[in-house]
Order: C-alpha cells, then sequence, then structure tokens
C-alpha cells in the first residue's frame, strides 16, 4: 500500500514512538494524583513534552500548553472560550469545519461573523481582513495552511494587523505544526491550536492548544485537575485551567518520542524531503490532460498537498480506483472545507487529495504519477 493521505493522518510514524506508547502503558499513572514514581514519571514526561513544544512554536513556556484530544477540541476552546455573542470575529473561506462550526454556533447566538473569500486558486488576500476589522472586532481565527490546497497563509501579516488593532489572532496549525516554522512571538499569534498525530508524527488523540502569557480562555470542560479539590470552581491558571480529567499521557508520551525525532532530523531536513516530492508529483501530473490541479504551486513552502481532479469523474470513484487498482491511499470528497471546496468550484465533484510525509520515496510518487496518467487515459469510465 502506497500512503498518500498524510493530512489526514500520518500513518508511518518513528518507530520510537509506538515504543513509547506501549512502555507509558506499562508504566505511567496518572500525572499529578500521586507523589509514588508511576505518577510523578508521567508527570514529567507531560511535562517534557510541554516543553519541546513550546520550544518549537517559540511559544511562552511549557506551562502555555495545555494539552485536548485533537486539533478540533483545541479551536472549540479557543473560539468558544474567548467569544461571545455580540462581538464581531473574521475568518477566511479556507477553515476546516473545526473552525466553522464553532463559529455558526455562536453566530446563532449573535456573533458577527466575516468570511473572507478565497479565489479560484484557494488564496485569500491578507487585506480583506483589515479591511473587515471595525468598533467590536474581537478577533481573526486562520488556518495556516490550508488541508485541500496546501496554500500557505500568510500568519505573519495578519498577527501584525491583529497585534496593531489588539484583537486576538487564533491560528489552527493542523497541517503547519511539525513541518513549518511557527514562531508565536514573531508571528504575533495569541493561541495557537495543533493536532499530534499529523506533521508532528504523534499518535491520534494528541493535540494542543498554546496560549499567549496574559490570555485567558474560559474552558469547555471543568471537573478533576487533582488540586484545589475543595473549590467548586476548576483551577484558572494554565495549563490546569484547560486540562478536566485524566489526559492522554501514553499518547503523549508517543508524541515526545516523536519530538525527539523531529528535533534529531531536524525540521528543515524533513520539510525538504516533503518538498521533493511534492515537486516531483505535482510536476508529474501538472498537464496530463485532463487533470485539473487546485491551488498555487509557485511559492515554496507550502503543505506537502496536491488535490487533483481527472476529467468530471467523481473524486471519490477516483480515490476508490487508486487504491483498488493501485493500492494508493488518497482522501476524496470535502475535506471538511466547504467553502473552500465552493471557491475551487468542486462543490459536487470533490477533489482526490495527494498527501505527502517525509517517510514516503520517490518511487511511491512515481507510481502514484503513473496511475493518475492511467486513469486520465481511461476515457470509458
Ligand atoms: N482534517 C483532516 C483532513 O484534512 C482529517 O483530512
Amino acid at each position: 500500500m502506497i500512503y498518500l493521505d498524510n493530512a489526514a493522518t500520518t500513518l508511518r510514524k518513528p518507530p520510537e514512538v509506538a515504543k513509547a506508547v506501549v512502555e507509558a502503558m506499562e508504566h505511567m499513572g496518572n500525572a499529578g494524583r500521586g507523589a509514588y514514581s508511576e505518577s510523578l514519571g508521567a508527570l514529567r514526561t507531560i511535562y517534557w513534552a510541554r516543553e519541546k513544544l513550546s520550544n518549537l512554536f517559540h511559544g511562552f513556556g511549557a506551562m502555555s500548553i495545555a494539552f485536548t484530544a485533537n486539533a478540533t477540541q483545541s479551536l472549540n476552546t479557543a473560539i468558544l472560550g474567548s467569544f461571545k455573542p455580540g462581538d464581531h470575529v473574521i475568518t477566511t473561506a479556507l477553515e476546516h469545519n473545526s473552525v466553522l462550526r464553532p463559529l455558526y454556533l455562536l453566530q446563532e447566538q449573535g456573533l458577527k461573523l466575516t468570511i473572507v473569500d478565497a479565489d479560484k486558486n484557494g488564496k485569500i488576500k491578507i487585506d480583506d481582513i483589515a479591511a473587515a476589522i471595525c468598533e467590536n472586532t474581537k478577533g481573526v481565527v486562520s488556518t495556516h495552511v490550508s488541508n485541500v490546497t496546501g496554500n500557505v497563509v500568510d500568519i505573519e501579516k495578519i498577527g501584525e494587523i491583529c497585534k496593531k488593532n489588539n484583537i486576538l489572532f487564533i491560528v489552527d496549525a493542523s497541517q503547519s505544526a511539525g513541518i513549518l516554522d511557527i514562531n508565536m512571538k514573531e508571528m504575533n499569534i495569541d493561541i495557537l491550536c495543533f493536532t499530534g498525530h499529523k506533521a508532528l508524527l504523534g499518535p491520534q488523540g494528541t493535540g494542543g492548544i498554546c496560549v499567549r502569557e496574559g490570555i485567558t480562555i474560559e474552558p469547555l470542560l471543568v471537573g478533576g485537575s487533582g488540586m484545589d479539590s475543595f473549590s467548586k470552581y476548576h483551577p484558572d491558571k494554565m495549563p490546569t485551567s484547560l486540562e478536566a480529567g485524566t489526559i492522554n499521557s501514553h499518547g503523549i508520551a508517543g508524541l515526545l518520542a516523536a519530538l525527539n525525532y523531529i528535533e534529531k532530523i531536524g525540521i528543515e531536513e524533513l520539510r525538504k524531503r516533503e518538498e521533493g516530492l511534492v515537486k516531483q508529483f505535482y510536476q508529474g501530473v501538472f498537464g496530463i490532460p485532463g487533470v485539473t490541479i487546485y491551488g498555487d504551486f509557485s511559492e515554496f513552502p507550502r503543505g506537502a498537498i496536491v488535490s487533483l481532479n481527472i476529467r468530471d469523474y467523481d473524486s471519490a470513484s477516483v480515490s476508490d480506483q487508486l487504491f483498488d487498482v493501485y493500492g494508493i491511499s488518497t482522501r476524496s470528497g470535502a475535506h471538511c472545507a466547504p467553502l473552500l471546496h465552493e471557491a475551487l468550484g468542486t462543490k459536487e465533484q470533490g477533489a482526490v487529495r495527494f498527501s505527502f510525509s517525509s517517510f514516503n520515496t520517490e518511487d511511491e510518487v512515481r507510481t502514484a504519477i503513473e496511475a493518475v496518467k492511467e486513469l486520465a487515459k481511461d476515457e470509458e469510465r
């Protein structure tokens, strides 16, 4: 099987990740709930993972990272915990439903929402964000990399605008954390939401939220924290304020192993490998008669994603053929990004998304190119 659905989840992980999870399951107690070695060991592992993530994102120290189950939980926490009915919030047509749906929920309760349009290449104009800011604008929520086109959003520029206007900047780093440089301080990011199971190469069920010093987010969940048990209120200090109940320390042990791997190989090297593969694939499929590619490939770095369609064939049926005939795994359909598919003109057809990781090989990419060529040739389908 040739796995090219890394934007959904990276399937091939460094072997030390699974090893760390198994070891944690055999030896880890509940962090913050005891003073014996198994509980303290869990606490230490979680702390190291927080520290490494804060360093990776140029965040605000280990305690500025709260762990969640995934980017969706992080984004719901950031959005529902920061904005209220009556506020004005700006977002983009590139967003995943994990951004749009919490915003729509608030919109029904009276939040004013501006969604900046994307063009046919899936690009937004940053000036549109600046132009939409009004007196009661409370924040901007933007993805860093589109999960459909792989286009990068200039979050540094949006961060500048947000800082100048003294409004909150929330970034969805689902497709960029672990592969693109993220500097919360230089990019003026207030809240960074990430997942552990994509380019960070960790297990599913790990994710987090990195919060700038001085920013308070109302928690989605309250409950056990291992401290202040006689208080009626959940602790209000990060990271406990956003972590109620036992966190996924087994998964976080795996994520820590993945972070160590990323540190060892180097994020630049990993990006170079991915970029090589995405360029090879793009150049191989570009110009094949009947193939339409979506997105802007004029600039690198970008996400290691190429979405395309073959003639007017249904994207799900092409994806099925790729798997059934060639053993290639891709993701078809709308990728939970409805507004972007509308902008690309692919609402009905969807698109076939090929997404790469540093574990893919040039041979796999060559096979994928040949498969697209053959499917595009076959007009009888
Ligand atoms: N959000 C993930 C994707 O883009 C699952 O496939």
